[in-house]
């Protein structure tokens, strides 16, 4: 049986207790503590990082390094070492690797695994063995990874690597950080140049941090505005000192509650703003939001900034299809803020929510609906219109297993008529468990909803 069969649940309860007031730092970013343990396992010698992301994705994925033998450590008030054994050196483990709810963590490791001569075995819970596999063990196995586990191309699944992998070039058929990074992760170890072309441009953290381990990687930009990303395989990580800035995609929770919630006044601070990541700020600007971006600098190769969000009227706008990328994981706290707005919110362009944590689009109607919000569900996105003010609220919202629906009901919530109620809480421990902590930091009634 899975280990994740009996988790009880644990409802929550927010309500509108005044303005939300102070200055917060969000924990670090998920994708770049990913990312931070995966190529420090692969450098040799000790990586440190600091200002970990200490949630159980991220806590997944550094069981799993420990299990392919290397070792991340945690030596207390989020600074992690990492002693990476090299490219090509992982273990093969004993046990199975089990990720939780992370298709970041699964999908990054799987590209790993696939560069070393090793057989590994990949395992989640309930919603992430639901989630599409295929994009990965597709180009994997061009690779020369094999792969056995249910027809359908999702968990478990055991992958046994190429000796070694064939640099490929591959062109992305969905727009996705992970694919691109499952494949350059795995071309590591590849004798020669791997590709990936993108036609929408996705995260460029896993770019980023491989040349911060002195990995050579090189994008240009062909024809129809394709991206060209290429790593050049079998060359030596040397380890980094990473510093995580602060998270967007959890920020977005306490600096939207603030654009929602009457006379607030709310500082994100150390919040970092890639562009490829900021898609939200951009539209919430465009929809008259009062957001400004204070002390921009640069910090471990990201630019980040301290932004601060004022209680605003908000303005219904189409937002552009194309920016969907850089705001992939936003939509739901999105389609909250644009419940309050005055008139239609249209989103589209969105196919991949289908298939993340829930099925964020019909997960994220419903949590309107239950909140009195009006919204009409698309094929490949929604149309929200707003209430030109506070929303009735009221309303118990299904989560379903989904930690971003469930903080985006908690924020509908703080700024509603009446109290929202969520059914879960418990995956918001997947990517911000200091969430209520630091909600009700600034002011927040959030609560156990049978407590
Ligand atoms: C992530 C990429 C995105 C995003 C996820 C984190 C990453 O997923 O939704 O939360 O760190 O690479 P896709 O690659 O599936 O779009």
């Amino acid at each position: 049986m899975s280990p994740h069969a009996h988790t009880p649940q644990s409802p929550w309860r927010a309500a509108c207790a005044g303005p939300l007031k102070g200055t917060v730092r969000v924990p670090g970013d998920k994708s770049m503590s990913h990312r931070a343990l995966i190529l420090g396992a692969l450098a040799v010698g000790r990586t440190q990082v600091h200002g970990l992301l200490e949630s159980d994705d991220v806590l997944a994925t550094a069981g799993a390094v420990n299990a392919l033998g290397a070792r991340a450590t945690d030596c207390g008030g989020g600074h992690w070492t990492v002693d990476g054994v090299g490219i090509g050196a992982l273990a093969e483990p004993t046990g199975a690797l089990d990720f939780g709810n992370s298709g970041t963590g699964c999908r990054l490791m799987m590209g790993v695994v696939a560069g070393h001569p090793i057989a590994a075995t990949f395992i989640g819970d309930a919603s992430l063995s639901r989630r599409p596999m295929r994009r990965i063990t597709t180009p994997l196995a061009l690779m020369g990874a094999t792969f056995a586990g249910p027809a359908a191309g999702t968990l478990p699944l055991t992958l046994t690597g190429a000796r070694p992998p064939l640099p490929i070039t591959y062109t992305l058929p969905v727009a996705s950080a992970q694919v691109k990074s499952a494949v350059l992760l795995a071309g590591l170890s590849a004798p020669g140049q791997t590709t990936v072309l993108e036609p929408v441009r996705t995260r460029d953290h896993t770019e980023n941090m491989l040349r911060a381990f002195g990995c050579h990687v090189s994008v240009e930009e062909g024809p129809h505005g394709i991206h060209a990303v290429h790593v050049t395989g079998e060359c030596e990580l040397t380890p980094a000192a990473i510093s995580v800035p602060a998270d967007p995609s959890s920020a977005a929770f306490p600096l939207v509650a603030a654009l929602l919630v009457e006379g607030s006044d709310v500082v994100a601070t150390d919040v970092m703003i890639n562009p490829l990541r900021a898609g939200l700020f951009t539209t919430l600007q465009e929809m008259g939001a009062d957001i400004t971006f204070e002390n921009e600098r640069e910090e471990g190769g990201e630019r980040v900034a301290d932004i601060r969000a004022r209680h605003s009227a908000l303005t219904g706008i189409d937002v552009p299809p194309e920016r969907a990328a850089s705001m992939i994981d936003e939509y739901p706290v999105l389609a909250v803020a644009a419940a309050f707005a005055q008139g239609k919110t249209t989103m589209r362009g969105l196919e991949e929510l289908r298939v993340k944590e829930s099925d964020r689009i019909s997960a994220t109607v419903a949590m309107l609906q239950a909140c009195g919000a009006q919204v009409r569900e698309l094929e490949d996105g929604m149309i929200v219109t707003g209430a030109g003010g506070v929303i009735a609220g009221g309303g118990h919202v299904a989560t379903g297993m989904d930690h971003r629906i469930a903080m985006s009901g908690l924020v509908a919530g703080l700024a509603a008529k009446s109290a929202v109620s969520i059914d879960d809480a418990t995956m918001i421990a997947t990517s911000f468990p200091a969430f209520r902590d630091l909600m009700t930091g600034l002011g927040a009634q959030i609560a156990p909803a049978n407590g």
